[in-house]
């Protein structure tokens, strides 16, 4: 098959979240299966900058747009993977993140900005001829490229769409002064459409127009068709029966795998689990913490913001710290509040709680190879890559049931940890208590019970979360929507 995956982001082109990982990650496996997957993402002055043997292929006039737009063809630096970059310096040379400018505004202009990369996509996915390749199936991701289906449904020689939600919480919704403005057809203004409230939505543009449309996990499938999690869009969810669906993403043990990784200190597997103890006592070192082998070090790393459930760790540290003997290190960039209160319990417990406010690659590995438990308790999750980290790392995560985190993490009590299948600790509600009660239960058994802690870790080492099952599965579901598509046609 030929699939062209669009995304905002890839790994290590450019990223602030699971996305850019999932991007890169699933169209090389695609073509590890054999089948001829490219990726296509707007082009940040920092993918232009990585991509390797870029070649301008042609220069396109966009409606709308204030400049023409330059194809810039490459190759993906880890995984020789084909990548077309939407050169549009106008829209996409600024410094700060994708998204948001240095202080974290929402770039003012960021409807013009994806609907240029929409309208751009909707061209190449047609065939340009000066590209002189022509996918079977365009692979939307999230809300930057939710216009896409949309401006393609009804043209009779479009290839099948399938559109991913990475988490329904973000969809890029704007006033109706901004559709005005922009210029979109004018019969997408319609609850069918791309009508949401009276706002116009683009994830409605992917969920309403594409033949199939699926999620991350299957658990997070089953918690957005309902009120509480479904942001608004439960019932459109539901409409969709069975051309919605859950895939759990995959990880790539190419870059996350503590046998391999160059940028632990000291690397290692599940028969040299004990090596892992080099990794912390540098990891205490790199954040300023005494080195202490006995400590029960746990970590985070994770963006800053009210789904990631930081809160809860804060709200239960200072009870937690009582106990000498507990570190915490957290990394991570977002709400400046949150970042302010880091600082400050860092401030306060300067023996006891290690800070990293910003984005760091390398100690983000660090951190999961050096921790001893991982914190995830998250609010939602629609996958969550760091829990699959973290059991690769043998750092058990301690997770709310949520989401992706109960797809992946099998939790102890009595019967798992006698059969030795636990690979972590789940929580049931999002509240403080109840994180504290699960990492009570992780720090006793880690202090209590060293060979059931072993085998707890080890088990979660030996988990295979790689790719190849979960891209096969996109395989299935490209197939049922070529046949969809075809249905339609005929
Ligand atoms: P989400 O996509 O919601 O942010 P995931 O768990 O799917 O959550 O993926 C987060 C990814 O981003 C992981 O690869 C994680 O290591 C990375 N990440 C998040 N914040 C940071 C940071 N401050 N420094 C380094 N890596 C980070
Ligand atoms: C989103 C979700 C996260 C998921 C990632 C990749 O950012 O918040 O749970 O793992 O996308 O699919």
């Amino acid at each position: 098959l030929r699939i062209l995956v669009a995304s905002s982001e890839a790994h290590p082109l450019i990223k602030t979240g699971g996305l850019a990982d999932v991007a890169a990650s699933l169209p090389a496996a695609l073509r590890q299966l054999g089948h001829d997957a490219r990726l296509i993402m707007p082009g940040y002055p920092s993918a232009l900058r990585q991509l390797l043997e870029p070649k301008t292929r042609c220069e396109l006039r966009v409606p709308g747009a204030r400049t023409s737009v330059r194809i810039v063809e490459g190759l993906h630096p880890d995984h020789g993977l084909p990548v077309y970059l939407v050169d549009a310096p106008d829209y996409f040379h600024r410094e700060g993140s994708p998204y948001t400018d240095i202080s974290g505004r929402d770039w003012g202009d960021n409807p013009e900005r994806f609907l240029l990369f929409c309208r751009t996509l909707a061209q190449l996915a047609m065939g340009l001829p000066a590209v002189g390749w022509r996918p079977e199936v365009l692979h939307a991701n999230d809300w930057q490229t939710g216009l896409t289906p949309a401006l393609m449904h009804d043209l009779p020689e479009r290839p099948a769409t399938v559109f991913t939600i990475h988490n329904l919480a973000y969809q890029g919704l704007f006033d109706r002064a901004t559709f005005d403005r922009i210029g979109l057809p004018a019969a997408l203004w319609n609850v069918a459409g791309i009508e949401f409230h009276e706002r116009m939505s683009f994830i409605k543009g992917g969920i309403v127009f594409s033949d199939r449309v699926n999620t991350v996990s299957p658990t997070y499938a089953d918690e957005i068709r309902t009120p509480r999690f479904g942001c608004g869009l439960d019932g459109l969810l539901r409409q969709l029966g069975g051309r919605f669906s859950g895939i759990l993403n995959g990880i790539d043990y190419g870059v996350w795998d503590p046998q391999t990784d160059p940028m632990i200190l000291q690397q290692f597997d599940a028969e040299h689990f004990g090596l892992k103890t080099e990794n912390k006592l540098k990891l205490q070192r790199e954040f300023g913490l005494p080195r202490h082998e006995e400590a029960f070090l746990l970590g985070y790393v994770g963006r800053l913001v009210e789904q990631k459930g930081v809160d809860l760790i804060l709200a239960i540290l200072p009870e937690l710290l009582q106990d000498a003997n507990v570190q915490v290190v957290l990394q991570g960039v977002g709400d400046r509040h949150t970042e302010q209160a880091l600082h400050e319990v860092a401030r306060t417990y300067p023996r006891q709680v290690g800070v990293l406010i910003g984005y760091d690659e390398m100690r983000a590995h660090r951190v999961e190879a050096g921790c001893d438990s991982f914190l995830m308790p998250s609010r939602f999750e629609p996958c969550g890559l760091n829990q699959l980290y973290s059991l690769r790392y043998g750092t058990p995560p301690i997770a709310h049931r949520t989401g992706g985190l109960a797809d992946t993490i099998t939790p102890v009590d009595a019967e798992t940890l006698a059969a030795g299948t636990a690979t972590g600790f789940l929580f049931e509600r999002s509240r403080p208590e109840e994180l504290h009660a699960a990492v009570d239960q992780a720090r006793r058994l880690y202090r209590e019970q060293p060979e059931h802690w072993r085998r707890l870790a080890t088990t979660g080492m030996m988990q295979d979360f790689s790719w190849e099952a979960s891209a096969q599965r996109y395989l299935r579901l490209y197939e049922a929507a070529l046949e969809e598509r075809q249905a339609q046609a005929d």
